[in-house]
């Protein structure tokens, strides 16, 4: 069993529910009155669970695109070297997107794929993450939609892996180190 590995909980599936929920509502109010679908951005693989709960949860005409970047390997710790695996599939020019991860640590991935979209052009860009690390942030990223801080140990769980395990784990715990 998968939970045998996972020594405590840092979000539980209700605490998720609700994250997501306060998280649409403030998403919703922001893009309220958008005259183009808004394109919610999901980085794969992570952001699969998180982007399809939240998607739910807006209430403002949206299309989704996925791009796919790797940072870790199969380690559980970062190793800065990013990769762009698949590119989106539609243009951005012109377009207001709100970029989806599942979790920032050391901000490499964000401010990588923030820089790759600006030179893109579109309308506006904004950011979303469910889980934040600020312990172990080397990059300074603006975050303009906040699920929750946690501290820096290695979290598994709605979406997240180690070792690409985990990800169907309902809610966030961390992984023994062992
Ligand atoms: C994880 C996570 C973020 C990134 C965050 O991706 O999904 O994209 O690391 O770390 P950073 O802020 O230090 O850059 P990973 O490369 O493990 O791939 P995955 O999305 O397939 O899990």
């Amino acid at each position: 069993m998968q939970e045998h590995n996972i020594t405590k909980i840092l979000v539980a599936e209700d605490e998720i529910r609700t994250i997501v929920q306060r998280l649409g509502a403030e998403i919703t109010v922001y893009y309220q009155g958008i005259d183009k679908q808004l394109m919610v951005i999901g980085l794969l693989r992570g952001s699969f669970i998180f982007m399809a709960d939240l998607v739910r949860q807006i209430e403002v005409p949206l299309v989704v695109d996925f791009m796919t970047l790797s940072s870790y390997g199969d380690g559980t710790v970062s190793s800065g070297d990013i990769k762009v695996v698949m590119d989106l599939d539609s243009s951005i020019e012109g377009r207001d997107v709100l970029l989806v991860e599942d979790i920032v640590d050391t901000g490499r991935t964000f401010s990588k794929v923030i820089r790759m979209l600006r030179n893109r052009n579109p309308r506006s860009l904004k950011t979303c993450t469910f889980l934040n690390k600020p312990e172990t942030r080397q990059v300074d990223i603006q975050i303009d939609f906040c699920g929750v801080d946690i501290p820096n140990e290695f979290a598994v769980g709605y979406g997240l892996d180690y070792a690409q395990m985990y990800r169907n784990l309902p809610y966030v715990g961390v992984l023994n180190p062992d």
